[in-house]
């Protein structure tokens, strides 16, 4: 089934001014209830990192859970997930963060990933880019390396793409939303 971006976007939902006024929320919860849509996006992530160098995929809660583990099931790549802070147990590394509307953390299990490895990083939205900045903070405190940064949709007016891409790490979206 070939990618067609006219009918995933037609999928996906906007709801204005939730969770605050003034954002322009992007509802992906309605791609989960459309096999095609969601195998068309899963599969055209696979495509693209069918041959890649990486070694493990990275995946931030929650939403970015969702395509990433379809991703990691059928590339046979090792999952390991970067959670909101107090989620997961034993040993773990923190690091802060702005979202879009609020301040939130993230945290890695400690051996998650290690030196040498080749992280792609994957969540469902690139907003002010700080979530993703703090999960490659994290991978690179393990002594990991980020070889590239995925999203499902980018909001470039926020221009967090962009900051992803002056720390010198590619990024990869399917879907803009100005
Ligand atoms: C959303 C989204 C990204 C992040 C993007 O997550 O899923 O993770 O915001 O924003 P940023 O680029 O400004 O950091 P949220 O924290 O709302 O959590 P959720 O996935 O659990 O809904
Ligand atoms: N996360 C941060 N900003 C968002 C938005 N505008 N829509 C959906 N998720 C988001």
């Amino acid at each position: 089934m070939s990618y067609d971006e006219y009918y995933v976007k037609s999928v996906i939902r906007t709801l204005p001014d939730w969770p605050e006024p003034g954002v322009m929320f992007r509802d992906i919860t309605p791609l989960f209830k459309d096999p095609k849509a969601l195998r068309m996006i899963s599969d055209a992530f696979i495509q693209r990192y069918m041959d890649s160098e990486m070694t493990h995929i990275a995946c931030i809660d929650a939403r970015g859970f969702l395509i990433a583990s379809i991703m990691a099931y059928q590339l046979q790549k090792p999952l390991v997930l970067v959670r909101k802070k107090g989620k997961l147990p034993g040993k773990t590394v923190h690091q802060e963060y702005q979202l879009e509307y609020g301040t939130s953390a993230v945290e890695m299990q400690v051996d998650s990933v290690s030196a040498g490895d080749k992280v792609l990083v994957f969540d469902d939205l690139i907003a002010t880019g700080g979530t993703i900045l703090a999960a490659c903070t994290l991978i690179k405190t393990l002594g990991a390396n980020v070889i590239e940064c995925a999203a499902l949709i980018d909001l470039p007016d926020l221009q967090g793409s962009t900051r992803i891409q002056d720390t010198g790490i590619p990024v990869y979206t399917l879907l803009a939303y100005e």
